[in-house]
């Protein structure tokens, strides 16, 4: 039986130390090349390849990201069980990339930034943290981590999933009135929500009409969910105040695309969060000590849900 790693070397290498001291009976391999596919059982990667059918005993396709929709789930065969990445290093990078964009935007430094290009020295009314209300879109490991590390700060906190949640200190709302409502109320909106067929371009022009006026956006799910020229009219009439966007579609985004150089977006090339070996590494161990001992995997995708 063999683990196969399909990333970078990088990382590889670190888990290949890992593998090694911790599950010394499975074979670690990073050269699919050099490797008989029937023995490979587990595989780490970030798209499914091509030949994925040539591994024909595989039992975990492991995702190296904390997303799923990269993958063909139609093209992994059912008795294959899909895995997406829940380790403590791409939590805690989340968690400091949502509180940097929201203590960015409930400061204004997108019109500061704006102003110091310009040569003007202004103030621009502050609201303290009580009255700025916080939605996020999303409710799963990242969602959660975020809204816990935002607590301290005294915002109002919301947020919004499939199914109902309860969580301390934070306003749970669900379905598409629960939506509703979250929006009205959300004077800054984070998204981190996977994509699917139900969220491809969910952030449109419908939902940031819904916002409050002078609402802003942080956007770290997936560039698909979010209608880019639906943006920048809010944002040029005045109907949004500021984005921080993490992910765009495509990505990168073409030399002339407008979030370049739109004095009311801060762009980041999709590094709000990136999952660290080490931690990686510990989880992808205990998900197969789980899937041997007949336990569920942590992070189990629900092929019908796509997440
Ligand atoms: P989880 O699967 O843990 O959580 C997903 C959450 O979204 C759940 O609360 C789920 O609801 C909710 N959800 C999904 N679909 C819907 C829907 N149609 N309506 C309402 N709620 C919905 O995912 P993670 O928190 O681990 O990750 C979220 C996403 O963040 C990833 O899929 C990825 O796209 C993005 N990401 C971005 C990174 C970056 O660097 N920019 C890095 C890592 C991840 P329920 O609880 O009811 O199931
Ligand atoms: C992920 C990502 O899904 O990096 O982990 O976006």
């Amino acid at each position: 039986m063999t683990f196969l790693f399909n990333s970078d070397a990088r990382r590889g290498a670190v888990f290949a130390d890992a593998f090694a001291k911790e599950l010394p009976d499975i074979p670690f391999a990073i050269d699919a090349g050099t490797v008989d596919p029937d023995t490979v059982r587990y595989l780490i990667t970030w798209t499914v390849p091509e030949n994925l059918a040539r591994y024909r005993n595989l039992e975990v396709l492991f995702s190296i990201g904390a997303g799923v929709d990269q993958f063909r789930l139609e093209a992994v065969p059912g008795k294959v069980k899909i895995v997406r990445m829940v380790e403590e290093g791409i939590v805690r990078m989340m968690q400091e990339y949502v509180t940097l964009a929201v203590l960015a935007l409930h400061r204004n430094l997108p019109a500061y930034l704006a102003q110091q290009r310009a040569g003007e020295w202004r103030d621009v009314l502050q609201l303290q943290a009580g009255s700025r209300r916080i939605g996020v879109l999303g409710l799963g490991q990242l969602g959660q981590a975020v809204l816990d590390r935002l607590k301290p700060f005294g915002f109002p906190l919301a947020g919004w999933s499939r199914s109902p949640r309860q969580i301390e200190g934070v306003t749970c709302h669900h379905g598409e009135i629960g939506l509703e409502r979250m929006l009205m109320a959300s004077d800054i909106l984070i998204c981190l929500l996977p994509l699917t067929e139900d969220t491809r371009s969910f952030l449109d022009a419908d939902l940031f009409a819904k916002l409050p006026e002078g609402a802003a956006l942080i956007h770290t799910g997936r560039g698909p969910q979010l209608d880019h020229a639906a943006l920048v009219t809010a944002l040029d009439r005045d109907r949004l105040s500021a984005a921080m966007i993490d992910v765009t579609d495509p990505e990168p985004l073409p030399a002339d695309h407008p979030f370049w150089s739109h004095p009311k977006i801060i762009l980041t090339p999709h590094v709000a969060s990136v999952t660290q070996p080490v931690t990686a590494a510990r989880a992808v161990i205990d998900n197969i000590r789980r899937h041997r001992a007949g336990v569920e995997p942590i992070g189990l995708v629900d092929r019908s849900r796509g997440y």
